[in-house]
């Protein structure tokens, strides 16, 4: 069984990219579950807290998770024209302390797609990311590219997908994913 740890970047409600990451669990394949952590609680970086309380409870439990899962799927909107603060914010504390970093992110298959109004669907969002993933040395997967724009039309108001077009771009994508992650955790 292959376990993913997928993490939506929106904390709103009716958010398009927590209902992408909701299609993603529902059209994964059989022999994978992806479960959904949420960032809500996580504190705004302060390195003074860090240095005198040390890391947040929510943080490590996080960590934990991630750490234990074959993969991570990570699902972002797109906020002037790049990665939202409160996304960036919490993987900036799963980076910390530095000497975690390496059990926590690398040799992680990364997965990344995201949801957007505007009609670039995240492009711009996903390749700000690169340079976090870079410097975390995550194994980000490039076999297939997931740009859902023009959400307001493929959504409902509660925000779970319903064009059945993109949902069957996001199981085609979820597919590959697994294929790969499947074939990482063979060869160790
Ligand atoms: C946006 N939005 C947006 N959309 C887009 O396609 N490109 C962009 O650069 C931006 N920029 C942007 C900045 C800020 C501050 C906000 C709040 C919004 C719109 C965005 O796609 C929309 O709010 C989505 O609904 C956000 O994703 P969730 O919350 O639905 O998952």
């Amino acid at each position: 069984m292959i376990t993913v740890i997928g993490i939506s970047g929106s904390l709103r409600k009716g958010s398009y990219n927590s209902g992408l990451l909701r299609a993603a669990v529902e059209t994964a394949p059989e022999d994978c579950t992806v479960d959904v952590v949420s960032i809500k609680g996580i504190p705004l970086y302060d390195g003074d807290v860090e240095e005198t309380e040390g890391i947040p409870e929510v943080v490590e439990g996080i960590k934990g998770r991630i750490e234990k899962a074959d993969a991570l799927l990570l699902v972002t909107p797109e906020y002037n024209n790049s990665v939202p603060g409160l996304f960036k914010n919490a993987m900036d504390w799963l980076s910390r302390p530095p000497q975690d970093r390496a059990r926590v992110f690398e040799s992680k298959p990364v997965g990344l797609m995201g949801a957007s109004i505007g009609p670039l669907g995240t492009v711009n969002a996903q390749t700000a990311w690169l340079p976090v993933f870079r410097v975390l040395n995550m194994r980000i997967w490039f076999g297939k590219q997931l740009y859902v724009g023009g959400a307001l039309n493929l959504f409902d108001e509660s925000g779970n997908l319903v064009d059945e077009n993109t949902k069957k771009r996001v199981a085609s994508y979820m597919s590959a994913f697994v294929e790969h992650v499947a074939a990482q955790k063979q060869n160790g």
